[in-house]
Parts: C-alpha cells; structure tokens; sequence
C-alpha cells in the first residue's frame, strides 16, 4: 500500500508495513465512515423532526424486529473483521521465520548495543542487507526499553531477565529512525539510534570491514573456559557432572520433577542464573548461580556458543555421559523421585 503521499505517516520499508497501514486505514475509514454517518443523520433527524407548534404530540413509534437485527449484525461482522485481520498480522508479526539472520540486541539506559552473529558489534545503530528476514533477539540490563522501528511498524518491549523477538525484511535501502518506545528513565528520549538499510553487496563489504571482532559464539567458548561452565559440563559441551549441551539448544529436556521442558533461549538463561529451578533429570543441584557474574551481553555469547554446538560429532571423545538428559527419560517411571 502507498502511503507516502499521506503527510506525517512514517516511510513504509519493509514487508509488514505495507499490510499494517492497510489495516489501519481500514481502522480508520470505518470510524470516519460511522462518525459522519452518525453526526449526518443526526442533524438530518433534528431538523426533520423538530417541534413545529406547543401543542403537537408525535406518534409512537413500535419497535421494528428487522431493524434491530440489521444493526446488531452488521456491526458484528464490521469488529469480526477488524479482530481477524488484526490476529492474522499479529501472529505473523510475532513468529520470527525459521530461516531468519538473528541480531543480538541489549539495551541499556540509555542506548542499544547489537552485535552480529558474525562478530560485529554497534551502538545505537543496526546495519541490515534489504530483502534478508532478520530476527532480533531481545535483553535489557537495567529497566524496560521497546524496540521500535516506526518505518518497518515493528515494535516490542525489551524486558529484563527475558529474551523477547521480533523480526523483519526491510525492502528498501536507507535510513530509517530507531527509538525506545518505553520511558524509562532521565534520557529515554536520547535513546534512539538508526536503521541502515543496505543493498546486499553493500551490505557484506560493511561486515567484511568490520571483521577484527569476535563472533558472540566464539566470546562464548572463552568465557565458558573461563568462568568454569567446562569443568562440569565437559570441554565441547559434552557432559559429564553436569547435563550435556551439545544439540541442546531446541532440545526437549526431562526435569527432575516429571515435567519437560523446551530447551530455549529463556531456558538456558534461567539455568545460567538461576541453575536449581529447573533441575535436568539425574542431575542434583550443585550448580552455583552466575547472577551479576556475567553481564547480559556474556549471557547473550553464552547462549550463542551453546546454540553453535552441534548434536552430534562431540559426542566421539565423550566418556559416555553416564546420565544423559534424553537417554535418562524411561528411566522416570522407575525413579522414586519422579512423584515428587
Ligand atoms: Cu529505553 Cu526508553
């Protein structure tokens, strides 16, 4: 839809864009149509029915069957409409595509930092090739922020101790704004940043001349030697004291208390931060919290080297992990621990 001719209505550049406008000016039409609708026959109905002489009584009028169901219907499916509609783009909006580019965002008062897969790192700027669908995965250090792309009509609150996502495919070149859409704090409104849009070509000599930075999942490898995530859960992920991460992320995990759980990002941030609430099945609680040890930029390298393990190939040098998650699952019947 071309809304560009409309003033005060942000560009519209990527593939969601075009369909929210049209929503919203279907939205908006309806209102208008009704109001003027409403306020015509209004004054229509004051004149034509205003009282000529003192003495005048006006006939009563009956109640009419038809049209109480006409304007009872019609306004049904005019909302059924607007709630359709408005779920359809929601969900597509909301569930990233699997074959998404992901981009790792932190905000913090008062900035966004994102860092690339492949290493490269900004503040308050995010460079993206056109016509690539990117998932943007979510965090904040401190308070609630919300990303929020006005030419792309994308827009998430940024919550702490969460990962949030939302995605997009720009479809034009160029530079759009990026703000905080949550006040949070002194200088929520110096929270904003920008969009670069670039052609694909263009794109990949800006990642190639960036490329003296680390990847989050290679920073995730040194940190998972340094702080001590290697002593218990092997030199490649592969387990031993602690359960196994190679192939976990995506992974159904089996718990000690019965239950099973998906082994996504919130997951494995919890299991980080908080290890004892959601013991893997065969493993007792011994592994120590790493709350304010790492930051949440660490957390996000973490979660990228865990995710870059491959399920299988690691498991060749492994001692057979003795109580692996999956393997241990039949073994819950037996255990007189599985009531608990
Ligand atoms: Cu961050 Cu407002």
């Amino acid at each position: 839809m071309q809304t560009s001719w409309i003033p005060f209505v942000p560009p519209s550049a990527s593939t969601l864009s075009g369909k929210v406008d049209a929503l919203y000016f279907y939205l908006s039409g309806v209102t208008v149509f009704f109001t003027l609708l409403i306020a015509g026959v209004l004054i229509f109905f004051v004149i034509k029915y205003r009282r000529r002489s003192p003495y005048e009584i006006p006939r009563p009028v009956a109640g009419s069957h038809k049209l109480e169901t006409l304007w009872s219907v019609i306004p049904f499916i005019i909302a059924m409409s607007m709630f359709a509609w408005g779920a359809q783009l929601y969900f597509q909006n909301s569930r990233p595509p699997q074959n998404a580019v992901e981009i790792y965002v932190v905000g913090k008062q008062w900035m966004w930092k994102i860092q690339h897969t492949t290493g490269q790192r900004e503040i308050n700027e995010l460079h993206v090739p056109v016509g690539r669908r990117i998932k943007l995965i979510m965090t904040t250090e401190d308070v609630i922020h919300d990303f929020f792309i006005p030419a792309f009509r994308i827009k998430a609150d940024v919550v702490p101790g969460r990962y949030t996502t939302q995605w997009f495919e720009a479809t034009k070149p160029g530079k759009y704004h990026l703000f905080c859409a949550e006040y949070c704090g002194m200088n929520h409104s110096g929270m904003i940043g920008q969009v670069v849009v670039m052609e694909p070509t263009e794109f990949d000599n800006w990642l190639s001349g960036n490329t003296n930075q680390q990847s989050p999942a290679v920073a995730g490898q040194q940190l998972y030697q340094t702080i001590g995530c290697v002593s218990c859960h092997g030199t490649n992920g592969e387990g031993g004291r602690g359960p196994a991460l190679a192939g976990l992320f995506g992974r159904q995990e089996f718990l000690n208390n019965g239950q099973t759980v998906k082994a996504d990002e919130a997951y494995i941030r919890e299991s980080v931060i908080n290890p004892q609430a959601k013991l893997v099945n065969g493993f007792g609680p011994i592994m120590p919290t790493f709350q304010g040890q790492i930051s949440e930029e660490q957390l996000v390298q973490i979660l990228a080297f865990i995710k870059s393990l491959p399920a299988a190939g690691v498991q060749s040098n492994a001692p057979a992990p003795a109580p692996a998650p999956a393997t241990a699952a039949p073994s819950r019947a037996a255990s007189p621990e599985s009531n608990r």
